[in-house]
């Protein structure tokens, strides 16, 4: 395990020291981080918050993967018992297991991921079809909960880190399929950009290792779609 006092790609390299934990049934990563941290290394840093799949704070490198560890038991991730733990890739170390995930949330700002809605609080709901094609897209990218998990196993953002990266890609295509969202233009610009959807390798490395089952690979391919028939002047958007 990384720890302490940096991981491996903290700024001084970091390096990784070995502790034998007791074997429990239905043991997560996430247990096994906390019982060294309780009994065998207090000073150890890391970061988790539900232990139950919806926060998206506990991701780290589990025997050279990106996972969340409060869903990753051990009996499924590593049978025979050894566990390698590191801070996810891609992004900066602060100590131990944390990573700084200041630059991973200013993508999103940068992809125009914040909602500008088009109508007041004393407006009716809008009514939106459920079956509509872009509902149906919107609905399939909004449960995201924010773990750095894709942008850890992206290649294009370890090759270049001005990549937007798949969650800001995701975030923006949710909101140009969000017929409440008034800046659409916005994040069609923002995505376009050099940094943006078209900079996506489409070999879906995000997508096979989103913990919740999204698909940002499909996203960016729809960004690009997008982007290229706005160029274009086209129709048929979808
Ligand atoms: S499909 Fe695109 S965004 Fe996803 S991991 Fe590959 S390069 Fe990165
Ligand atoms: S798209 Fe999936 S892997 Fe990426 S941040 Fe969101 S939930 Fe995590
Ligand atoms: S601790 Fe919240 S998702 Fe793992």
């Amino acid at each position: 395990m990384a720890a302490p006092g940096g991981g491996p790609g903290a700024g001084g390299g970091g390096s990784f020291v070995r502790y034998r934990v007791p074997r429990r049934a239905d043991q997560t990563v996430l247990d096994v981080v906390t019982w060294v941290q309780r009994h065998l290394e207090p000073a150890l840093a890391y970061r988790f918050a539900c232990r139950v799949g919806m926060c998206g704070s506990c991701a780290m490198t589990v025997n050279g993967r990106p996972r969340w560890t409060c869903r990753s038991h051990v009996g499924k991730v590593a049978p025979e018992g050894r566990l390698e733990i590191a801070p996810l890739p891609n992004l900066p170390v602060i100590r131990d297991l944390v990573t700084d995930m200041t630059g991973f949330f200013d993508k999103w700002q940068a992809a125009g991921g914040r909602f500008a809605p088009t109508a007041t609080r004393r407006d009716p709901p809008a009514r939106i079809a459920p079956a509509s094609p872009a509902r149906k897209a919107a609905d399939a990218g909004i449960e995201c909960i924010n773990c750095g998990v894709c942008y850890g196993a992206c290649g294009v953002v370890g090759a270049r880190p001005d990549y937007l990266g798949p969650a800001a890609l995701n975030r923006a295509w949710t909101l140009v399929n969000d017929a409440r969202h008034g800046e659409v233009p916005g994040v069609l610009r923002a995505v376009s950009r050099d940094d943006g959807c078209h900079g996506c390798h489409s070999q879906g490395s995000c997508t096979a290792h989103c913990p919740v089952g999204l698909d940002p690979s499909a996203a960016i391919a729809g960004l690009k779609r997008r982007t290229l028939l706005d160029l274009l002047g086209g129709e048929g958007r979808s």
